[in-house]
């Protein structure tokens, strides 16, 4: 692999020392991935920021980096594991805020904004059209390449963090036209719509298809909030990175439409969403998976205005949309209901296995992790049967 006389210097440790080391991650990379050349990256987003998952080596690891690394791009942080000024609030205990504010602070002294959200690209972090970029966060890397048309890999934490301190990443994989071609047409039989559906559409593509780069038909229309929850279903039911959407994705006219062809039928979201649906009496329901836009957030309150919850209900967002809500009167409409608008977290990623038996939500990939990482049971609905869950 070429690089040019600054990336040597990077890599002999001339810049320092947390330099060094991402130059040797981004380097190994490329050596492993044939890739020919480092490319500038304009943005970041890092992944790999709750304590629970992060441990002691974790944050070891970040101190190290930040004792002289400093990022050179607008580089943003996933969520963590706790609501960073209301963490007592959402029953999280003082010993694990107390790792988790480290976490952060490791983070901040590198200079990366500590926004905390899986939708960076409601905050601010938006790369254009064909950028290059490397950004951890499946659902984010989705949705930045097929409906930003920008261009990254699916960046592990480490590797994520050494391109916001080098500003390069290797040229390989979805850098690269050669690995942008879809494979295969999904046409898509039945209409779908609300978030809910398209987090079953996503498993249901997901799960026929696996990890391939899909070109799909049938799709009328589609909101962000719609995109942002396929774009998290499909990565986690089929791990994969990016997909096109006929006149939505912005090289969807551009890219040769591939002849072979699956049907995606009435019958088959139907099947996800029963997949998803548990027989356990519910008794925790989030919505913000990934994190809501201030369209949910106005909705959310609109449904719960004057009423009062009976159950847990987390709402999670990203600080700065939050914000706008309080501006609004949203937040106070929805806290006075009981539900809690929980910033920087998720119900993925906050420390609370055990805590509660089923999770109702709109989120596919939330129900994933809900089952997975924290045993929950599960139930996938829309927004409006979740708040209706809520206040029975
Ligand atoms: Fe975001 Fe947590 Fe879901 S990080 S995509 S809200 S699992």
């Amino acid at each position: 692999m070429q690089i040019n006389s600054e990336e040597k210097d990077m890599l002999n440790g001339k810049f320092g020392k947390a330099i060094k080391k991402s130059m040797e991650i981004i380097t190994t990379l490329g050596e492993i991935y044939g890739a020919k050349r480092l490319v500038k990256v304009s943005s970041v987003q890092v992944a790999g920021v709750s304590y629970e998952n992060l441990g002691e080596a974790g944050l070891e690891f970040l101190d190290e980096m930040a004792a002289d690394g400093r990022v050179r791009v607008l580089t943003t942080l996933n969520p963590a594991g706790m609501d960073l000024e209301n963490w007592k609030y959402l029953g999280i205990d003082s010993e694990f805020a107390k790792n988790q504010i480290r976490v952060i602070e490791a983070f901040e002294k590198m200079g990366i904004i500590s926004t905390c959200t899986c939708t960076p690209y409601f905050i601010g972090n938006i790369p254009r059209f064909g950028e290059h970029i490397a950004w951890s966060e499946s659902s984010a890397v989705c949705y930045a390449n097929s409906i930003l048309g920008a261009r990254t890999n699916r960046e592990g934490g480490p590797s994520a963090l050494a391109a916001a301190l080098t500003g390069k990443t290797a040229e390989y994989g979805l850098h690269l036209d050669k690995h942008r071609i879809p494979e295969l047409t999904v046409v898509v039989e039945t209409k779908i719509s609300k978030t809910y559906e398209f987090g079953a559409l996503g498993k249901s593509i997901g799960d026929e298809v696996g990890g391939k780069i899909v070109y799909i038909k049938g799709i009328d229309d589609a909101s962000i909030e719609e995109l942002k929850s396929f774009c998290a279903s499909i990565a986690t039911y089929g791990g994969t990175p990016m997909f096109y959407m006929e006149g939505i994705s912005p090289e969807s006219k551009i890219i040769k439409i591939p002849k072979e062809k699956i049907k995606i039928t009435k019958e088959n979201i139907e099947k996800s969403i029963n997949e998803l649906n548990d027989e356990s009496e519910v008794d925790f329901i989030s919505i913000g998976c990934p994190h809501c836009s201030i369209k949910e957030i106005a909705k959310i309150a609109d449904l719960l205005k004057g009423k009062k919850v009976n159950k847990e209900l987390w709402i999670t967002v990203a600080r700065p949309i939050k914000e706008i809500a309080d501006r609004m009167g949203y937040s106070k409409i929805i806290k006075s209901s009981g539900a809690k608008l929980a910033c920087d977290t998720c119900c993925v990623v906050a420390p609370i296995k055990g805590r509660f038996k089923t999770l109702c939500t709109d989120s596919a990939k939330g129900c994933y992790y809900a089952r997975g990482k924290n045993k929950f049971n599960t139930r996938l609905n829309s927004i409006e049967k979740c708040i209706e869950e809520a206040l029975n």
